[in-house]
């Protein structure tokens, strides 16, 4: 049987990946600290599922539980770390930055490594991590949010490289969108992807088992450029 957990499964990218990996005869764990959402959700999806609330931002702790459902599902092929927290930062305020560096830093950290470690003990694996096209730059408007993005990205490359290093067939996969629909995006932003849309992409390039996904796909060539030009004229766009 496939089995996966999604970390961040209680809305938006998170609860669509769900939804579409159910539809394809996936048995879940789901994970986030609203017990009534993933609930909910798991009523909806065909077949039997797994539900452990989870705070990543009490990362010791998180990893137990990580640990504790993996035990609960018997094994586990695929790991999704999509827990995020996008906060508004128009004025520095150490309270909203360090829920973020908690979320995004300290708890993707925690659940990537255990994760990893996990697949090693198993001899094989996935693990996928939800990072951003933000990790390609800063502009000022959101540093914090932009630098945590930045550690994912680098962190998921450097133990894919490790994966690889270690010759066990565990694939590491990066997924970084512009901007998809879900309550973390404000307003109607350039290239806004339908959730449906930009989950089933990330689906197929799960499937595939790629190192790096671009949601959705001319992103790729933003993030490129991004990685060039100079952070004058990023200032000027941005
Ligand atoms: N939407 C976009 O345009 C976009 C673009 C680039 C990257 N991303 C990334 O994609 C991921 C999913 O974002 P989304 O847009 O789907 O946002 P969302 O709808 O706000 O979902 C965020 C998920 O993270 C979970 N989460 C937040 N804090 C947590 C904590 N302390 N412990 C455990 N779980 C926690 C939430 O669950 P609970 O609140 O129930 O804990 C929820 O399930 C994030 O990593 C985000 O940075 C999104």
């Amino acid at each position: 049987m496939k089995q996966a957990i999604i970390i961040g499964a209680s809305s938006g990218i998170g609860w669509e990946l769900a939804v579409q990996l159910a539809a394809k005869g996936y048995q879940l764990g789901l994970m986030a600290r609203r017990s009534g959402c993933l609930e909910k959700l798991a009523g909806k999806l065909p077949g039997e599922h797994f539900i452990q609330v989870t705070d990543v931002s009490q990362a010791e702790q998180s990893q137990a539980e990580l640990t504790a459902l993996i035990e609960k599902m018997g094994d586990v092929n695929l790991i999704v770390v999509n827990s995020g927290v996008g906060n508004k930062e128009r004025k520095l305020d150490w309270v909203v930055e360090r829920e973020m560096i908690d979320v995004n830093v300290r708890g993707f950290a925690a659940m990537s490594l255990t994760s990893m470690n996990y697949f090693t003990q198993r001899g094989a694996g996935h693990l996928v991590g939800l990072s951003s096209c933000a990790a390609h730059f800063s502009a000022g408007v959101t540093p914090t949010y932009n630098a945590t993005k930045a550690f994912a990205s680098s962190y998921l490359n450097g133990l894919r490289s490790r994966a690889v290093r270690s010759k066990l067939p565990i694939t590491v996969t990066t997924i970084e969108p512009g901007f998809v629909e879900t309550p973390m995006v404000e307003g109607k932003p350039m290239w806004l992807a339908p959730l449906e849309k930009a989950v089933a992409q990330m689906v197929t390039g799960i499937e595939k088992r790629r190192d790096h996904i671009f949601i959705t796909k001319r992103w790729r060539l933003v993030a490129l450029l991004l990685d060039i030009m100079p952070n004058g004229l990023i200032r000027k766009f941005m």
